[in-house]
């Protein structure tokens, strides 16, 4: 794996020699591990240029708009395969074997509920906070439940936690839905599929049952397909990094909701619904567009670019392919917040600043469409991304555990004060 080696010139000092480790496809990897020898740090915020760890996950080729989970294309997957399958994929490596999703289906469907005592937790919220904010609160509290299985050093224990995520998050997202509405909580039904079941808990109340549309629940599964994983993004960072401390599954998929809540990363859903709100009318659109291009103003489009997807995100054009399914199906087509949408869109595809910089729409600008559609509130659209991700997050949690870890702690480049003494109070200016 490391047949090349970089020679690093530092003035002053003897050459450093640094091997160059190379994965199955992707660039090269320069390991700087033994440059803290020379007591000498890479300095490199934001990770522009860093590879936190090796992983066999997920593979982001962002200049051909490549998205391959476990080898298989994002495209292939949202279209032969379903979020459970994807989710075993993700969990074990391989396809399940019909026999292995059988079971696999009816173990996450034996653990839906949650328990009933959690209930209690959300009473503790307001009925107008943010559902993220109780989010991180409740999923954080399953580890005071589930004691069962939280020894991290135990394979079991890690199987059963991430089957209990994945199985609990649509319940817990459906109830803190129902909780802002001040509908009654719905109980999960194992009759559903993934995806009917969700919409089951969302939008049915006990005194009317409603049969669940294929096409909806083909597009929430979709939702939750493209949304599954993506290798090392901000918030997969932060559950990997709070369990190199050896924290609980659950308070590190706690600390992956809090990370995936900005606008920047998982928020950007719900900020683009804001922004059409924000922007109002199509008229409004070059005054905007002004504004995103301005280096002295605040305003992005949100919706739009991409850290890694400098070409395409692949995500986004089966995405659209959904959106187009679901606004047919629900018959609309004369929306002014979705013309609005559709301008936008036709305005970054041909504007030179957009083009320059490789800002296309990404999977958040329509997948925000789809879930505004169905009739999901925006404040919820983060929720279903943390949903959806939930497996993305255990995954990469179960595979640091699996062989050796170090805890995460990078260093700084120090450039505060150097040490000087306290003077008395008196003698302070
Ligand atoms: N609107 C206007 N200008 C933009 C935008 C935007 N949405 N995004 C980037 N730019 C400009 C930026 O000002 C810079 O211009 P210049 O080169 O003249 O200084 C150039 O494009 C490069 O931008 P950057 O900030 O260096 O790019 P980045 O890789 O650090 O940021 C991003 C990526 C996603 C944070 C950013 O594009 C953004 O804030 N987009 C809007 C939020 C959004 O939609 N996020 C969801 C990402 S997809 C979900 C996920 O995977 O988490």
């Amino acid at each position: 794996m490391a047949d090349k080696k970089a020679q690093l010139i530092i003035e002053g000092a003897a050459p450093v020699e640094l091997p160059i480790l190379t994965g199955t496809v992707g660039p090269d990897v320069i390991d700087v591990r033994s440059l803290t020898a020379t007591g000498r740090f890479t300095f490199d915020p934001g990770f522009m240029s860093t590879a936190s760890c090796e992983s066999k996950i997920t593979y982001i080729d962002g200049d051909n708009g490549i998205l391959l989970h476990r080898g298989y294309p994002i495209e292939q997957l949202a279209e032969k395969s379903d979020y459970l399958e994807t989710c075993y994929l993700l969990l074990n490596g391989e396809l399940p074997t019909a026999e292995q999703k059988a079971q696999f289906v009816s173990t996450v469907k034996n653990h839906t509920m949650v328990h009933e005592q959690l209930k209690t937790f959300f009473n503790g919220f307001r009925r107008d906070a943010h559902p993220m904010a109780v989010m991180c609160g409740v999923v954080g509290a399953l580890s005071a439940f589930y004691h069962d299985s939280l020894d991290i050093n135990n394979p079991q224990h890690r199987e059963i936690s991430a089957i209990r995520l994945v199985a609990k998050m649509p319940t817990l997202a459906a109830m803190v839905y129902k909780y802002s509405m001040g509908q009654p909580m719905m109980y999960p039904r194992n009759d559903l599929t993934y995806a009917e079941n969700f919409l089951h808990m969302m939008f049915n109340t006990p005194c009317e049952i409603k049969p669940i549309s294929p096409v909806l629940a083909n597009a929430m599964d979709k939702i939750f397909i493209l949304h599954a994983d993506h290798e090392q993004n901000a918030s997969t960072s932060t559950v990997r990094l709070a369990g190199s401390s050896g924290a609980n599954p659950f308070a590190c998929i706690a600390a992956g909701i809090a990370a995936l809540w900005g606008p920047a990363h998982g928020g950007a859903n719900e900020a683009v619904l804001t922004m059409l709100d924000e922007i109002g009318d199509v008229s409004n659109i070059d005054k905007y567009i002004a504004k995103a291009k301005d280096k002295n103003d605040p305003f992005k489009l949100m919706g739009f670019g991409h850290r890694v997807y400098k070409n395409r995100d692949p995500r986004a054009t089966v995405m659209k392919q959904t959106c187009d399914e679901v606004l047919k199906e629900l018959g609309i087509t004369n929306d002014p917040q979705l013309k609005l949408a559709m301008r936008l869109e036709e305005i970054a595809l041909t504007d030179p600043y957009f083009i320059e910089r490789s800002l296309y729409p990404n999977v958040d600008f329509y997948s925000g469409i789809i879930l505004k559609a169905i009739g999901i509130p925006t404040s919820m659209f983060t929720v279903i991304f943390a949903l959806a991700r939930t497996v993305g997050w255990i995954s990469h949690w179960k595979e640091m555990l699996s062989s050796p870890y170090k805890i995460g702690r990078p260093r700084q480049l120090y450039t505060g004060y150097e040490s000087r003494d306290i003077t008395k109070l008196e003698d302070r200016k």
